[in-house]
């Protein structure tokens, strides 16, 4: 695989921007939800890395429970077009106060197909917390109650998003510089 530096184009989002922004986050949360029964539903795998930091500044007592979703097409093909659930949540959010952690929101089509999945198991409710907004590229309008940072239509990794699976360790979030990245199925 490629080392990163080799096919970044530049950093957009900065560790210590980030780490700021998620503690802001973090503290309107706690300020929303005191009082609540709040259950975190990650959505796997881009969600992890946002996840990790963010709970460590909630207060509010809660728990976690995972999901994922594949939508076809990957690597630097962004996403759009059908979405289906993969791994079901172990909780029962009936009554709960859930709150979805994703990546990022770009279409639209994987969180709007999740909240309407959530919906019919009946949460007390249902909000969105999303790390980066592409909001140029939506298609499926969705409310989000909990935005990091808008973002250009560029196409982004690190701190939890994936080349080809790759990179997500990284601390910023970068832009990939297409004509320098060749997909692992081209090599
Ligand atoms: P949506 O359904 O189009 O909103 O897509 C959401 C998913 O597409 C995210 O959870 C990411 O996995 C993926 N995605 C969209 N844009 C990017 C990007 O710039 N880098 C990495 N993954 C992306
Ligand atoms: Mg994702």
């Amino acid at each position: 695989m490629q080392d990163y530096k080799d096919i970044l184009a530049e950093i957009l989002i900065n560790e210590e921007t980030l780490q700021t922004r998620i503690k802001e986050l973090a503290e309107e949360i706690n300020r929303d939800y005191q009082g609540k029964d709040l259950l975190l539903i990650c959505i796997l795998r881009g969600g992890i890395v946002f996840l990790v930091d963010l709970m460590r500044h909630i207060t509010v007592p809660h728990q976690l429970d995972f999901m994922a979703v594949s939508s076809y097409g990957e690597g630097v093909r962004q996403s759009g077009g059908s979405v289906r659930l993969s791994l079901d949540l172990k909780t029962d959010i009936r009554g709960k106060d859930v709150l979805l952690v994703e990546d990022i929101v770009d279409s639209g089509n994987t969180i709007a197909y999740v909240l309407e999945f959530l919906r019919t198991r009946q949460p007390h409710s249902l909000k969105v917390c999303t790390l980066l907004d592409k909001e140029e590229r939506r298609e499926t309008s969705v409310p989000i109650d909990y935005r990091g940072f808008s973002i250009p239509n560029k196409f982004v990794f690190g701190f939890g998003l994936d080349l080809d699976e790759y990179y997500r360790n990284l601390p910023f979030i970068g832009v990939v510089d297409l004509k320098k990245y060749e997909p692992p199925a081209l090599r």
